[in-house]
């Protein structure tokens, strides 16, 4: 159903790799609700996803760009200006990866050189995008920009890695720039922090599955999935939401709340083994 609530706007959306991700739940949602949008994301992604699709679909042209490459964060601006005809109302930067987590590097035995990506494409991407826009003055008075993060910033959970450091620096930063951003341009900068979500980036968290259970049965009103988190994402872009700024707001059931829940408890003390990984060592889960 359409509230028409993005009636007239302009959007960039990046992040949109297949169907399963958050932002292409989002860019379809945006284009219902009556936006013009541009999609983003890296030229590989571009040629090995299905990011076309999507734009044929939505109307809406594809601009190819490392989110870590300030020139390339130049060219998605201006020409995304170009095409939708004038200032950007809104942003959805979906963007999340860690070489860490994908060559099963431990917390306590991370590769410096990779955390150095994970930060970058997973959170200085994100000050980049709102550096560039501000430079660009690309961003209308009132416009609104929103990152994905996860609880992980906030409280511990088994495997989530340096990614629970990107996600906190994510959400510092939208809270820093917010200020500033704010205050000169009334622009909003916000943090979705969105349940865990069966992805192509979510499917990378170790144990997702069980991770996605757990949470389940912790949250009183269970999971948000991607298109919750896009309906979501949809009323923060909107007018609706025109006083909320420089915060980190939870979209996840309730799971952020809570402590322990019945089912939980119960699902956890049939099993209190201790848990060793391939090479017999105990794993302090
Ligand atoms: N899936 C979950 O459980 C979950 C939960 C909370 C938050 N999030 C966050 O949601 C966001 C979107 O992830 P998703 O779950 O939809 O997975 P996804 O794999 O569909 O999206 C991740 C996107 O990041 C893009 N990307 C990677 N490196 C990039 C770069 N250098 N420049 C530009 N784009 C780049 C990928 O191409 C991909 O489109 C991420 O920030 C993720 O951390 C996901």
């Amino acid at each position: 159903m359409s509230y028409n609530l993005l009636k007239g706007k302009r959007g960039i959306i990046f992040g949109a790799l297949n169907d399963m991700s958050i932002a292409w739940k989002v860019a379809e949602r945006a284009v219902e609700e009556g936006a013009a949008i541009t999609l983003t994301n890296t030229p590989v992604a571009v040629r090995m996803g299905e990011t076309a699709e999507l734009g044929k679909k939505l109307n809406a042209e594809i601009l190819p760009a490392d989110a870590t490459n300030v020139e390339d964060l130049e060219m998605v601006f201006s020409k995304s200006m170009e095409i939708l005809g004038g200032k950007i109302d809104f942003v959805l930067h979906s963007i999340g990866m860690s070489p860490n987590v994908r060559k099963k590097r431990t917390y306590d035995d991370l590769d410096y050189d990779l955390l150095d990506k994970t930060l970058a494409v997973s959170a200085i991407s994100f000050h980049k995008t709102l550096q560039v826009a501000k430079k660009l003055d690309a961003i209308a008075e009132g416009g609104s920009v929103v990152a994905l993060s996860y609880v992980a910033a906030q409280r511990t959970f088994f495997g989530y890695n340096d990614m629970a450091d990107a996600k906190a620096l994510l959400e510092s930063i939208a809270r820093s720039f917010g200020y500033i951003y704010g205050r000169e341009k009334g622009v909003r900068v916000n943090t979705v922090s969105q349940s865990p979500t069966m992805t192509t980036a979510g499917s990378g968290v170790k144990g997702i599955t069980d991770l996605i259970d757990f949470s389940e049965r912790m949250s009183p009103i269970g999971n948000a999935t991607a298109a919750d988190c896009a309906d979501y994402c949809i009323v923060m872009f909107s007018d609706l939401t025109r006083k909320v700024t420089m915060q980190n707001l939870y979209h996840d059931g309730g799971f952020s709340s809570m402590g322990m829940s019945l089912r939980a408890m119960k699902q956890y003390s049939s099993g209190l083994d201790e848990y060793k990984d391939e090479k017999g060592k105990v794993i302090y889960g």
